[in-house]
């Protein structure tokens, strides 16, 4: 069953760019990018990177640790498809950002954190 949180504020997004955000067991990273938020799991599949403090560019996010790329539709690296990571569906409803997750573990107390 998917459900459906609400993770932060949109001016606290834009204000920080992107943030990173435990639902449950599951880090996500949450993104503006231009007008549309995008949220990805936080974890980079090379080393754990967090992907939250990545720099975007043209729709990637850059892992700070080793430079692996993804782009924030997909989740896949543009260099390589065959390394991704989970994307989430996202959107904003009356200046809240919701993220959905299919089958959280359990339930949450959401705890953010930024850069
Ligand atoms: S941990 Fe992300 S590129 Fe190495």
């Amino acid at each position: 069953m998917n459900r459906e949180f609400a993770v932060c504020r949109l001016d606290e997004l834009a204000a920080k760019g992107a943030l990173a955000v435990d639902l449950g067991e599951t880090r996500v990273a949450v993104f503006l990018d231009g007008r549309r938020v995008r949220a990805l799991n936080e974890t980079c599949p090379h080393r754990g990177g967090p992907l939250h403090l990545g720099q975007v560019e043209g729709g990637v996010v850059r892992c700070p640790w080793h430079a692996w790329s993804f782009d924030l539709v997909t989740g896949c690296s543009p260099a390589n498809p065959n390394s991704c990571v989970a994307v989430y569906p996202a959107r904003v409803e009356d200046g809240t950002v919701l993220v959905t997750l299919k089958d959280p573990a359990r339930p949450f107390a959401a705890a953010t954190s930024s850069r």
